[in-house]
Parts: structure tokens; sequence; C-alpha cells
């Protein structure tokens, strides 16, 4: 066999029995999304460059460090999409969105950072993403975030906090930037090189500084929704009105801002106090947005979040995360015989099982009967059924139940009979 060779760094191979919790988590978001009336919608994994750096702000971090950005044979600037929301934007602004329309929309995949791969960190990972446009409320922001935790629970995560904040309109920025960087600008000799850059670049983007010695700073900056106008103190007080009528618990956050630029008004973050996710906490974080698209002068508008994958993982079933490969799935019955005949038999007799939904393995190469019950053995299969020549004669399979290891006759169209009584309680 050839030497090991290694997925990428922060990327992984997934391997049942963790392919079945992820399919689990995919299908609980989308019974649990259909609900609310979103829609499922598949975009490209490549897009533009343009895309992105106009969407998220070419100040944030993932513009500036993360994206993996190559030319293509045509030399366009090409990205891998790091995230979900610019991409189904465009999407939407390429069908178009009537007057008083509405549209909801959920996607599920993989995205792409240049990170420091850690537990919960990689740089390929997948999220959930969810979003709704064209109606901008506070009860449409109160509905998103309850949704979100409809999901949670659905899916038993518990032990979470819900933070919530909101970043004020564009309009509100251009205010309490001055106040932001006045109070940094006496703090700066002491905060790292990249929020010595930001505030000449954009002051806002410190607040989501992640290192260690800029936080004491970041935590006594000025309080965001205290600087805002009254529109959009407003539209934050109805916010936590629905959702404290509705008693959903949460925790203000006073100088939460997130990662990209496109965010307006209300933004929030669940984290999960459970000890396998370390410092990547964040099980999901979203809010209301206005993105620019490339080439337009116009604005999209809505409030989504996106869930991730891999901590919803560590969250729910860490004992699963990078499990063993399996190589196959899980088999109930064994299906062997020696000879020709038996051979074309046995693969009747395992599509009849199929069709009743049985996981079966068929002998393909005419091994001993020893070799055969080694690998039925192997596989865990519960049954072993066996067609020779002789039983071909006789019209009857000879069955082993191997966990109770009891043998017998049964007549060949009573087999599937024979199966659910010895099966169905281990299914
Ligand atoms: P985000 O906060 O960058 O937001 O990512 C959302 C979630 O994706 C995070 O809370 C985390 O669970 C997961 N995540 C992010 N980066 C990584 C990584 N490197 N490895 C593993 N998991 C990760 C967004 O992406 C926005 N598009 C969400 C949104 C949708 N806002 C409005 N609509």
């Amino acid at each position: 066999m050839a030497g090991k060779v290694k997925p990428l760094p922060g990327t992984a191979d997934l391997w049942e029995p963790e392919v079945q919790e992820w399919l689990f988590l995919e299908n609980k978001a989308r019974e649990v999304l259909h609900c609310y009336g979103y829609g499922e919608v598949r975009t490209p994994i490549l897009e533009k460059t343009d895309l992105f750096v106009r969407g998220l702000g070419d100040e944030t971090e993932v513009v500036q460090k993360e994206m993996y950005t190559f030319e293509d044979r045509g030399g366009r600037s090409i990205t891998l999409r790091p995230e979900g929301t610019a991409g189904i934007m465009r999407a939407i602004a390429n069908v178009g969105l009537s007057q008083g329309e509405e549209k909801r929309v959920f996607s599920i995949g993989p995205m792409f950072r240049g990170e420091r791969p850690a537990a919960g960190r990689r740089r390929q990972f997948h999220q959930i993403g969810v979003e709704a446009v064209g109606r901008c409320t506070p009860v449409m922001d109160a509905e998103s975030i309850v949704m979100l935790l409809d999901y949670l629970a659905a899916v038993d995560i518990t032990d979470t906090r819900l933070l919530l904040n909101t970043r004020g309109t564009a309009e509100d920025r251009k205010e309490v930037a001055p106040a932001l960087e006045k109070y940094f600008r006496g703090h700066i000799e002491t905060m790292c090189s990249d929020c010595q850059r930001r505030l000449e670049g954009n002051v806002w983007r410190i607040l989501d500084c992640k290192n260690e010695e800029c936080q004491p700073i970041i935590q006594n900056a000025p309080a965001i929704p205290e600087l805002l106008g009254s529109d959009s103190k407003k539209f934050f007080e109805e916010v936590c009105r629905f959702l404290d009528r509705l008693g959903v618990s949460y925790e203000l956050e006073p100088r939460l801002v997130r990662g990209l630029d496109y965010y307006e008004q209300t933004v929030f973050e669940v984290i999960h106090e459970g000890e396998n996710l370390g410092a990547q906490n964040a099980v999901a974080g979203g809010g209301r947005y206005r993105i620019s698209l490339p080439g337009s002068e116009k604005h999209i508008s809505g409030v989504g979040f996106a869930l991730g994958m891999e901590r919803l993982m560590l969250a729910r079933a860490p004992e699963l995360v990078g499990t063993e490969p399996a190589g196959m799935g899980k088999i109930d019955i064994f299906v062997g015989g020696k000879g020709e005949n038996a051979r074309v038999e046995n693969l009747k007799l395992a599509r009849e099982l199929r069709e009743n939904r049985y996981r079966v393995l068929v002998e393909s190469e005419n091994r001993s009967l020893k070799a055969q019950f080694r690998t039925a053995d192997k596989v865990g299969a519960t049954v072993v059924l066996l067609q020779a020549e002789s039983e071909l004669a006789k019209n009857v399979v000879a069955c082993r139940n191997m966990d109770t290891a009891e043998q017998s006759e049964c007549p060949r169209e009573k087999i599937v009979d024979w199966v659910k009584d010895n099966l169905d309680g281990d299914l």
C-alpha cells in the first residue's frame, strides 16, 4: 500500500458513523427551517473575488488574511467562498426581488478560510446558513433568533448563551466612529499591530480583535448602543422586547460587532459552554445586514445566521468526531454460499431483502464457508443466510442468527418473514 497521504491541515476526511451524525444535524435543520417557510438553495463554492471584497468589507480579517484566492486560467480572480451570505445575495439579486417581496432561503455546505487550525476551527468548515430578505422589521430579527434556538433545541444542544447587540446603521456608525477613535487612540500604544492599523483603516474592526492583550482595553470601550441614533435604539429595543415577550433569555454584549462588515442593527452569537469547544465556542452567529454587490449601487438587506457544523458536532457528539474510518456502512445480513448458481440466487435474495430496507452484504468470491462466516462476523452481521447447491435443490435457505447461534432452514418464499422475526428488534 502507498505511504499515507494525509488531508491538508485544517481539512478532514469524514467517515461513518460521524457522517450519519452530520446527516442528522443537516436533516433536522431542513425540518425546522421548512416549518418557518425557508427553502433550500445551493450556490457555487467558487465566486469572483470582488463579491467578497465588496460584500464582507475589505478591512475585515476574512478578506485581509483568510481567503483562498487564485487566478483561474482566464486570468480572473476567483475565491473559494469564505462564507455563504454574499453568494446567496448575489443569487437573489440575479433572480430579482420585486417591491414588497420576501425570500427565505437556507443553504448547507463547505466554506474556506485560511485560519490557524484548532479544535472547532478548520480551513474547510461547513455551515448551515439561513437568510431572509425583503422585510426589515424587529419581528423578523426576533423570529430569526427564535428559529436558531428552536433548531438547537431540536438537536438537543443545551448549555448555550445568546449574546445580543446592535451596530446601528451605516449613518449611525459615522457618528459613533469618532468616539471609538478617541477612546482607542488613548490606548493604542499597548495594542497589537493589527489594531494599530485598524485605528487608521476601520476602527470598528478593533472591537472584533481576538488578541489577548487587547481584550481589557476593548472591554472598556464605549458601549455602542448608547452612542446610536434614536431610530436604531428604538429598533433594537423592539427586538429585545419581542424576545422578552417570547421568553428568550439573552445577554446584552454592547461591544459585539461580529467579524464581517455587512452587519447593521441587530447582531448575535450563540456560545456553547461545554468543554469540547475551547476558545472556538461560538456555534452560530448572525444578524441583520446590508450587502453591496459588485457593479451595482444597490444594496440587499436581510437577516440571518450561520451555524458551524464542526462545532455542532463537538457540542453534541464529541465522541464521534474523528472516529476511526469504518470504510463500510453497518451490515444486518450476510448472504453467502458456494457455486455459480448460488451466487446468482444470492444476488436476487439480497435485492429482495434490500427492498425491505435491510443492509445486506453478498459473498462475491466463492471463498470457503469458514472465510465467509469470518467476514460476516467482522462486518457485524446479525444474520447469515446461506444458499449453496443443496439448499437451492430443496428451495430453502440455511439461516443462522449470529447473536443466538441458532441455526435453521427456512423455505425460500418465507425468508423475508424469517428475517423480520430475527432482526426487527435489532434495527
Ligand atoms: P461567522 O460568524 O463568520 O458568520 O460564521 C458562523 C459560524 O460558522 C461560526 O459561529 C462558527 O460556528 C462557524 N465557523 C466560522 N469559521 C469557522 C472555522 N474556521 N472553522 C469552523 N467553524 C467556523 C458568517 O459566516 C455569516 N455569513 C453568518 C450570517 C448569515 N450572517 C447573516 N447571515
